[in-house]
């Protein structure tokens, strides 16, 4: 029987991800476990962990006898360009943790890697699955730094390690804190409140993206992959969509027609998009284990405004 290790469990995929695996697979076989105590994931098992404290990340996987670790720990590419020590030291040391506790306790591993796995001198457009990957951010250099380290337990101990370089995420439940996409989901949240929204990130500026559960989807896919059928195991390019500020903008006037939207760009932010591809290939994840992503704009735009709507509407108890 599967029994599944979260961590940042209360993050933006951790949150949903965990929901989703409890449905799957029993709210007692997932245990859910962050630095803090939420709200979020009472139905079943919760431990607070701190990822860079090994001992206690083995103590809970060996306390519920845990076959799978799905490590979601992270800070991600704003933050972590703001604090890079921080980032380096979380980022990298609750990697290795993670993938010592799989290694000992001889468990599947999940991981994700990131678009910001790539940077300038990457070609833009339709970015292949293996390319020049030299990126100038901090998170950036935890990302690579993170796919050859699972390549790695994979070789040197066995370790079932598999993962993907996700896109910018949007979701409803949980936000993301700190990312360079952000963006793209506190649209959403102001396109509801307030009509209206500034832009940190540039006119014209792509990025890929993709909708909570076709992530979801990925990540279960992946896990139950046939292993014999997989050549890349670790940091599959996944994508659903590719745009950039003005044409999200443009597909949610189509729902709210007075909706506006004004840019205020983020240096910062922006060096970080201008580094990332325009749109990646995902052909290895199609062939190898069969991703396929749901949701395009229109369709994610669609369902985000009605569950956001529902989600603001029910907080604000009217
Ligand atoms: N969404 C992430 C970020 O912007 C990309 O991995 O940092």
């Amino acid at each position: 029987m599967k029994k599944i290790l979260v961590t940042g469990a209360l993050g933006q995929i951790g949150s949903e991800l965990t929901t989703q695996l409890r449905h799957k697979y029993g709210a007692d076989s997932v245990v859910a476990t962050d630095i803090r105590q939420g709200e979020n994931h009472q139905d079943g098992p919760f431990e607070i962990l701190d990822v860079t404290d090994a001992k206690a990340m083995h103590e809970i996987a060996k306390k519920y006898q845990v076959d799978t670790i799905m490590h979601l720990a992270a800070l991600l590419s704003a933050t972590a360009e703001a604090k890079p020590l921080l980032a380096w030291n979380l980022n990298m040391g609750g990697l290795v943790n993670a993938l010592e506790v799989a290694r000992e306790l001889k468990c599947q591993f999940f991981t994700p890697s990131s678009i910001g796995a790539f940077g300038p001198t990457t070609p833009k457009d339709n970015t292949p699955q293996e390319t020049i990957q030299r990126p100038v951010t901090m998170y950036g250099v935890n990302k690579v730094a993170g796919e050859l380290l699972c390549d790695y337990y994979s070789q040197k101990f066995g370790v079932d390690t598999r993962g993907v370089r996700f896109p910018g995420l949007i979701s409803y439940v949980t936000p993301p804190g700190g990312g360079t996409t952000d963006y793209a989901v506190e649209i959403y949240y102001e396109a509801i409140k307030n009509k209206r929204y500034t832009s940190y990130i540039e006119k014209g500026t792509y990025m890929d993206m993709m909708y909570m559960p076709d992530a979801l989807n990925a990540i279960i896919h992946l896990m139950e992959a046939d292993a014999s059928k997989l050549v890349h195991r670790n940091a599959f390019n996944v994508t659903a969509m590719s745009f950039a500020p003005e044409e999200i903008a443009a597909e949610i006037k189509k729902h709210i027609p007075d909706f506006e939207m004004s840019y205020n760009v983020d240096p910062i932010r922006q060096a970080i998009a201008d580094s990332w591809p325009n749109s990646i290939d995902a052909t290895a994840a199609q062939q190898e284990w069969g991703f396929k992503a749901e949701y395009d704009v229109a369709k994610m735009t669609e369902d985000m405004l009605v569950k956001l709507n529902e989600k603001l509407h029910a907080l604000s108890g009217n």
